[in-house]
């Protein structure tokens, strides 16, 4: 997501500072920004796009002074489009203040901050914060305690870095949620969200933990938790910056892959009502999903197989007709749209030609919705409305956490309309937003099968085919599995409906073709998939069998190799069943020596038809 540098020391700190944000690039972003105190007065810099025009910014604004201390963002838009006024740092009397993170509680504090006479030139929730510790400063608290009387009040995931005129020699932090290290140095520290930013210049951290709070000089800094000081032990990063990018992880699509349980949590985050076991999607027109009478998905590759989930979920939940297309072969139909249709629109980029170009259709007949990953892309600025999904920057080509919050935002959209069309009640729709609170801890455990999944990889990899089935929602599941191998292994993969596996592909079938089987628990789809294994084991077929279902003794029987994840609901089981199959693409292409993050031949954003 965003990247935050600070820097306070005997160095010019604007160079610091864009060094720092230079090496957090890769994470993708569309504005920057720098605060930095010179000659006694805090100048911000701020500027839409590359670093490249920030600089150009800086020069342009020629800061009169040397600045030893200063704070730096690249933004990932999460509120409010990107723009200048909308880039970090956000400002308030004499404090400037950087955010990444999402506030929850924003529209509440902003109204209260209104009344009291705030004027806010952003659409950001970060802006808030700058009004309340200005707030907490005016009414005589310091620095580091005005961010602690403001962290209490805030809901919502957050790393902030605060710095004030009147403090001139200090940057504070906090951190929930939303991580920061402290890089150590001899009389100069760095303040980060992650250890590349940092890493060319130190190798002595410290990482802080949940609820800590930080006041950070050039010689020393003091971290608080739960309003008592405590210490946290500096360690030694032996990393090289290019591991260091991707987290520690040898490849982006590993790392997006383990990002997993996090970005479920954040798609999900200030839309699920747990208290009153409800949904919310205030993006949404109040009656859009009452009005409408069949709904239209559309997408292309890995945002397809999200969308037919979205009409399993939709049709099954909310009772409403739905339809499925490619987005390259809508717009060539001549498609019956009318007003009562809604059309959906799935892209992680929001920038896929075929997308746009089928949107360009729907927007002239039906209503539009987009789900995207990427704020202001065009996709979102083309439809009536859009549900983001949250993800951050995916930079591996392969989807993988793009997928899975497509869905997680499907699922909620039908919830959404479940309960606008009364096709729900409370005590339902409680047991849903109960299962999704389990998701993350589900996400993590499906993730720690990775050791497994890589030995069934080493087994397998030699194979030229493979051949992937499921029933119900597992088809989509096996689709998406197919196609993850054979983009990034060159392995030729199909996905298919296992049940019509009789009607063609059975003939396939022999000693060696490996067989993936997604299995789901639910009696009657597994017993289903159990004679449709039995069916493709009695032809000397390899299975390697993904459930839901912990000690299934009869799919062990047949399976050559059977890896579990977590039951949590099963609605939610295509998420949590994908994450093995993501596992399994990925280490049989490693060990076949592809290039896992850039496969050959492919665009992660194809913006030509
Ligand atoms: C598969 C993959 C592609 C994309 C497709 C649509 O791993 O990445 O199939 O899903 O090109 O891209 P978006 O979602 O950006 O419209």
């Amino acid at each position: 997501m965003c990247g935050i540098v600070g820097y306070v020391g005997p160095k010019n700190a604007l160079d610091v500072i864009i060094g720092g944000l230079e090496r957090l690039e890769y994470r993708g972003y569309d504005s920057a920004g720098v605060a930095v105190i010179a000659d006694g007065q805090i100048r911000v810099t701020r500027a839409v796009g590359k670093l490249e025009n920030l600089k150009k910014s800086l020069e342009d604004a020629a800061v009169p002074a040397v600045p030893h201390l200063g704070i730096g963002h690249t933004r990932w838009a999460t509120h409010g489009k990107p723009s200048e006024t909308n880039a970090h740092p956000h400002s308030a009397g004499k404090v400037s203040l950087i955010h990444n993170g999402i506030i929850e509680n924003y529209m509440t504090l902003r109204a209260d901050l209104e009344r009291e006479g705030c004027i806010f030139r952003s659409d950001t929730d970060t802006e808030i914060a700058a009004h309340l510790c200005n707030r907490y400063i005016s009414k005589g608290l310091d620095l580091f305690n005005a961010m602690k009387a403001m962290c209490a009040e805030i809901k919502g995931s957050y790393a902030f870095l605060v710095i004030d005129e009147r403090y001139p020699d200090r940057i504070v932090a906090a951190k929930n949620s939303s991580p920061i290290v402290l890089g150590i140095g001899a009389g100069e520290m760095w303040v980060a969200s992650d250890i590349p930013a940092i890493l060319g210049s130190t190798r002595q951290v410290v990482i802080l933990e949940d609820g800590d709070i930080t006041e950070v000089r050039a010689n020393t800094f003091r971290i608080e938790h739960d309003g008592k000081e405590v210490e946290r032990t500096p360690m030694t990063i032996t990393w090289d910056p290019v591991t260091a990018q991707k987290g520690g992880f040898k490849h982006f699509m590993l790392k997006e892959i383990h990002d997993q349980p996090q970005v479920v949590t954040d798609c999900v985050r200030g839309r699920l009502r747990q208290d009153v076991g409800s949904v919310e999607l205030p993006e949404l027109p109040p009656t859009l999903l009452k009005e409408v009478q069949r709904v239209l998905f559309l997408g292309c590759g890995t945002a397809w197989h999200a969308a037919l989930l979205g009409k399993f979920y939709l049709e099954s939940l909310a009772r409403i007709p739905c339809e499925v297309d490619y987005a390259s072969e809508f717009r060539y139909r001549e498609p019956v749209l009318d007003a009562r249709t809604l059309v959906v629109a799935i892209s992680q980029s929001g920038e896929t030609a075929d997308t746009l170009g089928a949107v360009d259709v729907a927007v002239k007949h039906a209503r539009t919705l987009a789900i995207c990953n990427v704020l202001g892309s065009s996709l979102s600025r083309k439809v009536e409305s859009t549900v983001f999904t949250h993800a951050g920057p995916e930079i591996s080509v392969a989807s993988t956490k793009a997928f899975t919050t497509q869905v997680l935002a499907s699922y909620l959209l039908a919830l959404v309309s479940a309960e606008q069309r009364s096709m729900i009640n409370k005590a339902k729709l409680a047991e849903h937003t109960h299962a999704i609170a389990l998701l993350p801890m589900a996400m993590q455990a499906a993730v720690a099968t990775e050791s497994s999944v890589r030995e069934v990889a080493r087994r397998f990899q030699t194979a030229r085919d493979f051949l992937f089935l499921g029933r119900g929602l597992c088809y989509p599941v096996a689709l998406e599995g197919a196609l993850k191998l054979k983009e990034i292994s060159y392995i030729h993969a199909e996905g298919y409906p296992a049940g019509e596996m009789k009607h063609g592909p059975i003939a396939l079938i022999d000693d060696k073709m490996p067989v993936v089987m997604v299995v789901q628990r639910s009696p009657h789809l597994r017993d289903k998939a159990m004679s449709n294994l039995r069916e493709v084991h009695s032809r000397d077929a390899q299975v390697i069998a993904v459930t839901d279902t912990e000690g299934d003794k009869e799919l062990r029987r047949y399976a050559a190799e059977v890896i579990e994840v977590p039951f949590v609901s099963d609605l939610l089981s295509p998420l949590i069943l994908t994450v093995p199959l993501q596992l399994l693409a990925y280490y049989v292409a490693v060990l076949n020596g592809t290039d896992v993050d850039l496969p050959r031949n492919l665009a992660k954003s194809v913006t030509v038809e």
